[in-house]
């Protein structure tokens, strides 16, 4: 019996070692792949609709067209994989390249059969590869995704419809132009006005090719049917920027971005949220606005979104409106409520800042791009204050030092860690904030000893392991926070010449 069980022991065991170094899976489609192909493949079926010539009798026009959809396609995603080595982005811009290709083409086909069907116009002279939504792709994907991304998906979209317009060079022109505004003027679509002010620069450099576009067809056209043209494109880039508008939030809700338009809106200081803080917890508030200042001057010091880490900061600690008067900064004259609770119950409802933060936002409609923040501002790191109250009210009571009573991972925030930089720009500007307050001294010597002690503790805890900042990017940080917080504090500055200690308190009373 005992040899017939070893037996079997020793063939499960040789299976298991077989089965390890036989290859998991022979190369090929992975799940995922396959429904990327599958996606394509649906795509360009679409496509070549889109761009079929009329009646679908004439087949080498056809396969002309399904070949140069083709190439359009691999070209875009090579050109996304060129701009995606330099500035990793979120997977999944090659989906993107695809609904904008097919909308673009989607918009011709649209203003063809509006033009033809709804409109008593002459299509002679309203000829609608002259007169569609051009703009519309280069600036609803500059708008979320940059100056960069617009670039090659409007390129790659104009050339798509250049085809459905039956290679048209005229048309490729307009939508290369309308590409070339949208990407440069990306960074500054944060308003109504400089949407606007964008679409009459498009117009500025759309007019003289419909001009000459027109003047050189070889029938001949007269003035008039140039300016009703012009006239057309205009009212176009218009419908365009309406489009844009309309598109754009649920293009955010899509892909889990947004835009500095919508971001500008979360800015505004009027909104109910942060008109409660301001009255409800007036600490939380100034901190947070404190925070702002550092985090976004540090992001644009690296080339990150100022604007977001602003947003972000705003609103990293919304939770402590449940229980303002538990947080230090809004403990005035009154006592402090936490001398009364064991500090296990003062840990609870430390901790319970970050879910109920999370819960206002939901309830707020706030885009999870900034309820990240108040997920990962304090990452996993301990509550310092209680975890050591904690351990001196367990020393106490059973002299074993407290070690083991009050275990250090109980005292921890559930995370997760900041990931983007402007996480962790604001995570790290949250600490250095809440730790310069309790400076006894401000000079800017201190200041420098206090942001460098509170680096070096986050990254000897683990709190930066997931973070995408770079260690030059992180020394760029930290001299911006020295920087802005000597002048936010200048009224407090305590010149060196006065110093009496250079040794600032710990960082580890930091916490925000
Ligand atoms: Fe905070
Ligand atoms: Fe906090």
């Amino acid at each position: 019996m005992h040899a017939i069980l070893s037996r079997l022991r020793h063939r499960k065991v040789r299976s298991r070692i077989q089965q390890a170094a036989r290859p998991s899976r022979a190369p090929g489609l992975r799940d995922s792949d396959a429904l990327r192909y599958a996606i394509a493949a649906l795509a360009w079926v679409i496509g070549l609709w889109l761009v079929a010539p009329a009646g679908l009798a004439d087949w080498r026009a056809l396969a002309a067209r399904g070949v140069a959809l083709l190439i359009i396609g691999f070209g875009g995603q090579m050109l996304l994989r060129v701009k995606e080595a330099q500035e990793p982005r979120p997977r999944g811009t090659w989906l993107l390249l695809l609904v904008m290709l097919l909308l673009a083409m989607a918009d011709v086909r649209l203003a063809r059969w509006g033009l033809v069907h709804l409109l008593p116009l002459d299509s002679a002279r309203f000829d609608p590869l002259y007169v569609a939504p051009h703009a519309f792709v280069p600036l609803l994907v500059a708008m979320l995704y940059g100056g960069q991304t617009a670039l090659v998906v409007g390129l790659t979209a104009g050339v798509a419809v250049a085809l459905a317009a039956g290679f048209d060079l005229a048309v490729f022109l307009l939508s290369l132009s309308a590409t070339a505004v949208a990407a440069y003027e990306a960074p500054a679509l944060r308003y109504r006005s400089q949407i606007a002010r964008t679409l009459g620069r498009i117009a500025l450099w759309q007019t003289p090719i419909v001009l000459v576009m027109t003047l050189m067809n070889p029938d001949g056209t007269d003035l008039r049917t140039v300016g009703i043209r012009i006239g057309a494109l205009v009212l176009w880039l218009a419908v365009s920027g309406v489009l844009v508008m309309l598109a754009l939030p649920p293009a955010e809700r899509l892909t889990q971005r947004i835009s500095d338009y919508s971001l500008n809106g979360f800015a505004d200081l009027g909104q109910p949220l942060l008109r409660r803080m301001a009255l409800e917890a007036p600490g939380t508030y100034h901190h947070s606005m404190m925070v702002a200042d550092l985090a976004q001057a540090a992001a644009e010091r690296i080339g990150g979104h100022g604007l977001l880490a602003r947003v972000g900061a705003y609103f990293h600690d919304i939770g402590k409106l449940g229980r303002p008067r538990f947080y230090m900064e809004n403990q005035m004259q009154g006592g402090n409520p936490h001398d009364a609770l064991p500090p296990n119950i003062s840990r609870m409802i430390i901790v319970n800042h970050v879910k109920e933060g999370l819960v206002l936002a939901r309830l707020h409609h706030l885009p999870d791009v900034i309820a990240r923040f108040i997920g990962v501002h304090h990452g996993t790191s301990v509550i310092r204050w209680f975890h050591h109250k904690a351990v001196s009210q367990a020393g106490a009571s059973a002299g074993d030092g407290g070690m083991g009573v009050a275990d250090e991972s109980h005292y921890r925030y559930a995370g997760p860690l900041p990931v983007s930089r402007e996480e962790t720009i604001v995570a790290l500007a949250d600490s250095v904030e809440a730790a310069a307050r309790t400076l006894p001294r401000v000079t800017p010597g201190h200041l420098e000893n206090l942001v460098n002690a509170i680096f070096k503790a986050k990254w000897s805890d683990g709190q930066l392991d997931a973070s995408l900042l770079s260690n030059a990017e992180l020394a760029r940080v930290r001299a911006s926070f020295v920087f802005t917080l000597t002048h936010l504090l200048h009224a407090r500055l305590a010149y060196p010449s006065h110093e009496q200690n250079p040794n600032p308190p710990s960082a580890a009373a930091a916490s925000g």
